[in-house]
């Protein structure tokens, strides 16, 4: 067997053990539950094969690839974890959860298994959640969240929002309509992985791989107006919304096949999983580019160099996991 062929193996296995260290819920539609039939008729514009909302202004696709890669990241966010869902430490008795960008529903469904006497809303423009298993102290609505929300303002007690980069425009308006629906000490946390690609040198490294792909990447962004990066920003906004008790924390995400220990290995195998072409790219990329005036010849053209920097043989390739928490003032500023 060749060195790449055994070692396409080896991340193969990686793969198999990271999802099954990490696997508290099942994790597709192949598992009995259905589609929603709102997906129907659900009006969308398509780029590079893939769904997008018909708003133009989520550059997430809803499609099935998208909702399967949502159901390993977060496994790999509880792994970053430890296996905990949420990076802030929520009292037993929390009472009112609002996930914002809810996607497959995985998140508040674990949630509610672990806060019972919780009522978790999960919010998201499509509605791609589960159907199945789906306990009673979850709902789900369908709505963008960057408009008004529907409950009075000091009602929260905590919101929750992951991975939603790609479909927010205006965050320190989001963030204000966090501080205005939490109550008093409620608390509020972001997850975002970071879109660099560093290059591990025992420390976190400044040396950044892929910049020519990661800098049309980020142009592009910039030019449709959607920061998929925001986190470096976000706790300037959260002070400008007056929160308090601001922490940021990264997690290394190793990519290809370096990591040591066994827990960065199974980090590294559902991090693998997940950067494949036909995920975390063109889930990613396709309205993106379209919109920017790209054809899928021309995308497909430039993906082959990104993948050479990423896989060369001297380099130990990581992204991070940004998680933000932060608390509203227990007594209102005056
Ligand atoms: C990458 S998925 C992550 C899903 C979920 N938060 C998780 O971590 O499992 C992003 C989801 O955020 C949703 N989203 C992004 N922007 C949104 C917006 N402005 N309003 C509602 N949903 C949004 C997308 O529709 C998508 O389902």
């Amino acid at each position: 067997m060749s060195r790449s062929a055994a070692r396409g193996k080896e991340v193969m296995k990686d793969q198999r053990e990271g999802e099954r260290g990490a696997g508290d819920s099942s994790d597709s539609y192949s598992d009995g539950d259905s589609p929603d039939p709102r997906l129907e008729n659900m009006p969308y514009i398509e780029a590079f094969g893939h769904r997008y909302h018909i708003s133009g202004k989520i550059f997430l696709a809803f499609d099935e690839p998208e909702r399967q890669r949502c159901e390993v990241q977060h496994k790999l966010y509880r792994h970053s974890l430890d296996g905990a869902l949420t990076s802030t430490r929520l009292p037993l008795d929390v009472a009112r959860i609002l996930d914002l960008g809810t996607g497959t529903g995985v998140w508040p469904i674990e949630m509610a298994a672990r806060y019972p006497q919780a009522h978790i809303t999960g919010v998201d423009v499509y509605p791609i959640q589960r159907r199945k298993g789906v306990p009673p102290n979850v709902k789900f609505e369908i709505d963008d969240v960057e408009n008004p929300w529907n409950m009075p303002d000091n009602s929260l007690d905590f919101v929750h929002a992951r991975s939603i980069a790609g479909g927010v425009r205006d965050w320190p308006a989001l963030l204000r309509q966090t501080y205005s629906k939490l109550k008093p000490g409620g608390l509020f946390e972001m997850t975002e992985i970071a879109i660099h690609v560093l290059d591990f040198d025992g420390k976190f490294a400044e040396a950044e791989l892929c910049p020519e792909f990661l800098h049309l990447f980020r142009s592009m962004s910039e030019k449709v107006g959607i920061d998929f990066s925001p986190s470096p920003r976000v706790p300037e906004w959260l002070v400008d919304a007056n929160f308090e008790k601001i922490v940021q924390r990264s997690e290394i995400l190793p990519v290809g096949n370096w990591a040591q220990d066994e827990k960065m290995r199974a980090r590294q195998s559902l991090m693998n999983n997940i950067l494949n072409k036909d995920y975390v790219l063109e889930n990613h990329c396709g309205l993106l580019f379209q919109s920017c005036g790209w054809t899928k010849e021309e995308f497909d053209a430039l993906v082959p160099s990104f993948w050479q920097e990423i896989q060369a043989a001297q380099v130990r390739p990581y992204v991070t996991a940004v998680f933000t928490t932060a608390r509203k003032p227990r007594e209102e500023l005056s």
